[in-house]
């Protein structure tokens, strides 16, 4: 048994907090707002009231925030886990942020002998509480395997990519293939229903073949029904871009399908789709369609 917090109880954390208190851990937990504390409470979880608090009590400390700069507040602001963190202990960041504010982070806590590795995730809502996520993780090779148990209670796949930044360059690549095929996806599907086909034949017949990807095959039903609530946040998705955006002009790399979709993320911010899930996609592309 570990005694591990967790920081940011969203649609990710919650699920994954929840998965290290079946395993039998010791968890303390901390959230903007209060409703997924007292829910995690009512299972057995300590709740703190500020990130330094939870940090005090823990040996290993797990980050799920939206972007770069709630990762930075959580960690080096004031009431932070910084003031609380002991030497030995580590700091887990599963959010998908900037590689840059991770390897600046890292630097950081390695100044007071705390090990910081980023581990961003993969596989959505339904993996997270099925506990199969992918785990992608940068930092200490050393820390990395003292970790490994607690992150097999989350995930199935735990992959070490390299040092301080990598785990979020590999969610980056991820990212620019979540893209492309989930523009493809919708595409394809308000194809279907502009040319009079039924759309629920077309995702059967065409998911299975050579067209089939994760987000046609788990996004299309949705897309279809028109139903909008989030696995994955616009908001997210648009977030991610921009770094992938920024990475790539450091590196020179020529990314048209990301950049579309990133201009795309922000006409379905404008038309309010930024909490609903990524497969809001379909709805603007079918509101933009004109008739022939
Ligand atoms: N959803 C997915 O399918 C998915 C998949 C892979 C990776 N990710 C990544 O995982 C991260 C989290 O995603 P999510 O979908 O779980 O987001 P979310 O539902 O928006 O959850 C974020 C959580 O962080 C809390 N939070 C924000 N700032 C905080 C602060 N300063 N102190 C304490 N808590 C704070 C929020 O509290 P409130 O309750 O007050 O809002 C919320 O509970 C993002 O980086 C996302 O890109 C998401």
């Amino acid at each position: 048994m570990t005694r591990v917090a967790f920081i940011g109880l969203g649609l990710m954390g919650k699920p994954m907090a929840k998965r290290l208190l079946r395993c039998g851990h010791e968890l303390t937990v901390h959230n903007r707002s209060r409703g997924p504390v007292e829910e995690l409470e009512a299972l057995g979880a300590r709740a703190a009231s500020s990130p330094e608090e939870a940090a005090r009590s823990s040996e290993v400390t797990f980050l799920m925030l939206p972007d770069s700069k709630d990762v930075r507040d959580v960690v080096l602001g004031e009431g932070g886990l910084m003031g609380g963190l002991k030497s030995g202990s580590i700091v887990v960041d599963c959010s998908t942020v900037s590689p840059m504010t991770e390897v600046e982070i890292a630097s950081k806590l390695a100044g007071l002998g705390v090990s910081y590795l980023d581990a961003p995730v993969t596989g959505g809502t339904v993996a997270a509480e099925a506990g199969t996520l992918t785990f992608m993780v940068g930092g200490e090779r050393e820390a990395f395997e003292r970790v490994r148990p607690l992150l097999e209670c989350m995930g199935r796949r735990i992959e070490y990519m390299g040092p301080s930044g990598s785990g979020q360059l590999t969610k980056l690549a991820n990212q620019i293939a979540v893209a492309g095929t989930l523009l493809a996806a919708a595409e394809a599907l308000v194809f279907a229903v502009k040319v009079g086909l039924d759309p629920r034949k077309v995702l059967d017949v065409i998911g299975s073949g050579a067209a089939g990807s994760w987000q046609l095959n788990n996004l299309g039903p949705k897309m279809i029904e028109r139903d909008y609530s989030p696995g994955f946040k616009v908001e997210h998705l648009r977030k991610d871009l921009r770094i992938v955006l920024e990475v790539a002009e450091r590196t020179g790399v020529p990314l048209f399908g990301a950049s579309t979709v990133h201009q795309l993320t922000k006409v379905l911010s404008a038309m309010g789709f930024d909490k609903h899930g990524t497969q809001a996609v379909f709805e603007v592309l079918l509101r933009f369609s004109h008739e022939a």
